[in-house]
């Protein structure tokens, strides 16, 4: 009769234990968002030798779960896990880098046990890595790409802050449907539209529209949200896309000539982002030789090496009669990657011009 008596007690010990046990990892699970950290390098994963290196570092030296070790608040926002994809300089990312992390973050935005994803990248080509995943992840999960301009190891580095920031957006049940994110410098930028304007700054990262909101301790704070196509509403899906096709950017400047075109042209270039002068301007020696190239089946898209503004059609160049693209507000590096996605489905001019009018 003891026996039995001890044996309930002991099963019943057991399994309240394990209802307690289920009941805080239910809790643990449930009263906080899942975030995931995909790291890929950069600053914010930096070394510098001493606290007055602010900008003579090594970038891409500390691993996903220190960068989250170093910031524990982070478990007050979210249940946060790390995933490290790559640990390099952003200024060595390659189409082959781009379509890896894309489809990673494609597969985690399909997990039901993911509410948001964070990507820690090097601030080089963060806009560019944004700007992609915002043209080719179908997920209307909040997507927040970030980075630091001070290595962690620096007086007043503003990488901690920068991923509390970042994983707090990519908590927020606001910022669902917004396309791809970035948070630095407490700004909450469009993915579309982020840049690097300033190279030495921790408020390098602007864009000439203006940010979508504001974070302030850990709240975001909305003002606006993007119109141009993106995430769900795209006709590009990394699910299907394995290669992108080549495309090139050539510099315009005053006494330019067609080398760079023609060596471009040479090594398979699909098409040729001319960041021209002004609104787009190409100087009259080289306009026989974009026509020339366009002959050649070469597609030429229009853009500006002028950071801000944006690029009129048949303006200051009859883009009709020469059978050229405008690449609109895009930068030449994130036109490139336009024009590669948008290759990867049509070389017809029409369309290709409507996708950048549309995204
Ligand atoms: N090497 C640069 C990069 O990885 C460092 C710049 C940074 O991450 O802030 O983009």
């Amino acid at each position: 009769m003891q026996q039995k008596s001890s044996c309930k007690r002991i099963l019943t010990h057991l399994l309240a234990g394990g209802a307690a046990l289920a009941l805080s990892l239910t809790s643990w699970a449930a009263d906080k968002p899942n975030v995931v950290i995909v790291a890929t390098g950069g600053t914010i994963a930096g070394a510098g030798a001493t606290a007055a290196n602010s900008a003579t570092y090594q970038a891409a030296k500390v691993p996903v779960d220190k960068l989250i070790a170093g910031v524990p608040e982070l478990k007050d926002v979210a249940n946060v896990r790390g995933e490290q994809v790559f640990q390099i300089a952003s200024e060595s990312f390659t189409n082959a880098h781009l379509l890896t992390l894309a489809k990673r973050v494609s597969a985690l935005a399909k997990q039901a046990d993911v509410d948001g994803i964070v990507v820690t990248h090097g601030t080089d080509t963060l806009e560019e890595t944004s700007f992609f995943l915002n043209l080719t992840v179908h997920t209307d999960k909040p997507i927040v790409v970030v980075g630091s301009m001070r290595p962690g190891s620096a007086m007043s580095a503003d990488g901690m802050l920068n991923l509390y920031n970042a994983v707090n957006v990519a908590a927020a049940k606001d910022a669902k449907g917004k396309g791809v994110l970035v948070s630095m410098n407490d700004d909450i930028l469009s993915g579309r539209d982020a840049s690097k304007m300033v190279n030495i700054k921790t408020s390098a990262f602007s864009s000439q529209w203006g940010p979508l909101g504001s974070i302030v301790e850990g709240k975001a704070y909305w003002f606006r949200a993007p119109v141009k196509r993106h995430t769900m509403n795209s006709e590009f899906d990394i699910d299907k896309i394995d290669s992108l096709p080549p495309v090139e950017i050539a510099y315009a400047y005053g006494n330019v000539g067609p080398a760079a075109h023609d060596a471009f042209a040479k090594t398979g270039a699909k098409a040729i982002i001319n960041a021209g002068t002004g609104n787009g301007s190409v100087g009259n020696a080289m306009v026989p030789e974009l026509q020339r190239l366009r002959t050649q089946g070469v597609i030429i898209v229009r853009a500006s090496r002028v950071p801000d503004g944006f690029v009129l059609r048949n303006s200051e160049q009859p883009d009709d009669k020469y059978d050229w693209v405008v690449a609109h507000d895009h930068k030449p590096q994130k036109a490139r990657l336009l024009a590669a996605l948008a290759l990867t489905k049509t070389s017809n001019t029409k369309e290709l011009q409507r996708i950048f009018w549309e995204y």
